[in-house]
């Protein structure tokens, strides 16, 4: 991301407001720099909004936030990225429960172009199987309690 106004516009914000921070988060689809050294404190408790242009990097950017770009084989993260202090990318940290507790609303539905409903119910409709869909499906959105799957 090479937006400058989008690099420095969250010098204001304490560390210690923040939520989410990046530390020079670059990202690397092969050897195309598609973010680069990124620094942002995104507060707790507030709307923040990425604008820019069609290919700045704004997704690329946000699935550093979950791991998603993990699942991009092309695709390396370098930098920090910091959820209430931890480091998302440390060896320690499970991607899997990362991606559990920080959620991404896509601008299309996926991997299915189908309703986020149909994406949820997809795998119990393939194995038929029993119960209410619907609880199933509203379950499956619900933040789990802390410490629980
Ligand atoms: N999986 C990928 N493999 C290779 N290059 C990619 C991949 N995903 C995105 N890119 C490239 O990285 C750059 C940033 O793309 P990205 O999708 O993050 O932009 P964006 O700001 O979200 O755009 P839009 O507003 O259209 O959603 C673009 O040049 C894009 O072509
Ligand atoms: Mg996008």
């Amino acid at each position: 991301m090479t937006n400058p106004s989008l690099e420095n516009n969250s010098a204001n914000i304490a560390p210690s407001d923040a939520v989410l921070q990046t530390e020079n988060v670059s990202v690397f689809y092969g050897s195309f720099e598609a973010v680069r050294k990124v620094n942002l404190n995104i507060p707790r408790n507030q709307v923040t909004a990425f604008i820019g242009p069609s290919g700045c990097g704004k997704s690329t950017l946000i699935r550093c936030f979950n791991r998603l770009n993990d699942l991009i084989p092309s695709a390396r993260v370098e930098g920090k990225v910091l959820y209430r202090g931890t480091d998302l990318y440390d060896k320690q940290i499970d991607p899997v429960e990362v991606r559990r507790r920080i959620g991404m609303v896509f601008q299309k539905p996926n991997p299915f172009p189908k309703s986020i409903y149909e994406n949820i119910a997809f795998g119990a409709r393939v194995n038929e199987q029993k119960g209410n869909l619907d609880e199933l499906v509203e379950r499956s959105l619900e933040m789990p309690p802390s410490g629980k799957r």
